[in-house]
């Protein structure tokens, strides 16, 4: 009795630390640092839930600054019309452990970041330059609602984690943007490369019913995505 008694109040109390964590755990992305910073040894062989340390003597202060978003890639290079250059943990690696990141894109006139989704971020941007048409779709919950708007030199947007967005160079010049994420490994999914580029192939037949079209058109699509872009 005085046993069953202990072990109950033990698995109350357990619950009640869970619940007080819970809005801790559900906000949280990236878990919380717990030293100054951590620079990312890239070449470690061990594997840990992001990457381990370079030991603080090799780790000089030229790891908190980069000069990569001073300029950016060519944008017709590849048919999508931009051309992103990445600042995750993997090219930066002063990011890692502090849940942040960046990126810079450019874009042709009538080039796209085509849909896609970031699994493990919210993002924040501002555009330098251009007239950027900014789409961010909602979840069921909102309707399948698309937000959007084009967004001008020194305007910024936000886009909620994990929902489909996309910007279009809408302007006659060149435009370009520099995002921020919460976190040093956004990932991408790119709806279109997911859908017809997956490695390997989705089944014909299930796009076929999905998309209620022709095998035809899947087969054609997949085509234009074999190899990436
Ligand atoms: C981005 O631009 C760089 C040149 O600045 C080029 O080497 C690279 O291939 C481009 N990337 C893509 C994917 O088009
Ligand atoms: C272009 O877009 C496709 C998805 O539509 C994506 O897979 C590919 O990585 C993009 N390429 C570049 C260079 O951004």
């Amino acid at each position: 009795m005085g046993n069953s008694f202990k072990t109950l109040t033990v698995w109350v109390m357990f619950a009640v630390l869970l619940l007080q964590q819970a809005p801790v755990l559900i906000r949280a992305t990236d878990p919380d640092p717990l030293q100054d910073f951590c620079v990312a040894d890239l070449n470690s062989e061990v594997t840990v839930n992001g990457h381990p340390c370079k030991p603080a003597s090799a780790a000089g202060d030229e790891f908190l600054f980069s000069s990569r978003t001073s300029s950016g890639g060519d944008v017709n290079a590849n048919p999508n019309g931009s051309n992103v250059t990445k600042l995750d943990v993997a090219r930066w690696p002063g990011v890692n452990t502090l849940g942040v990141s960046m990126n810079r894109i450019d874009f042709a006139p009538d080039g796209t970041n085509p849909p896609h989704v970031h699994p493990r971020a919210s993002e924040i941007g501002v555009v330098l330059c251009g007239e950027l048409l900014v789409g961010i779709i909602g979840s069921l919950d909102s309707g399948n609602r698309l937000y959007s708007r084009v967004v001008r030199a020194g305007e910024t947007f936000v886009i909620p984690r994990g929902l489909m967005h996309f910007q279009f160079n809408v302007g006659k010049t060149e435009a370009t943007m520099i995002v921020s994420f919460n976190s040093q490994n956004p990932g991408i999914v790119f709806v279109p490369l997911t859908l017809f580029g997956s490695n390997p192939p989705i089944p014909t037949p299930v796009l076929v019913k999905a998309l209620r079209v022709d095998a035809g058109v899947v087969e054609l699509l997949k085509s234009k995505f074999t190899g990436g872009y």
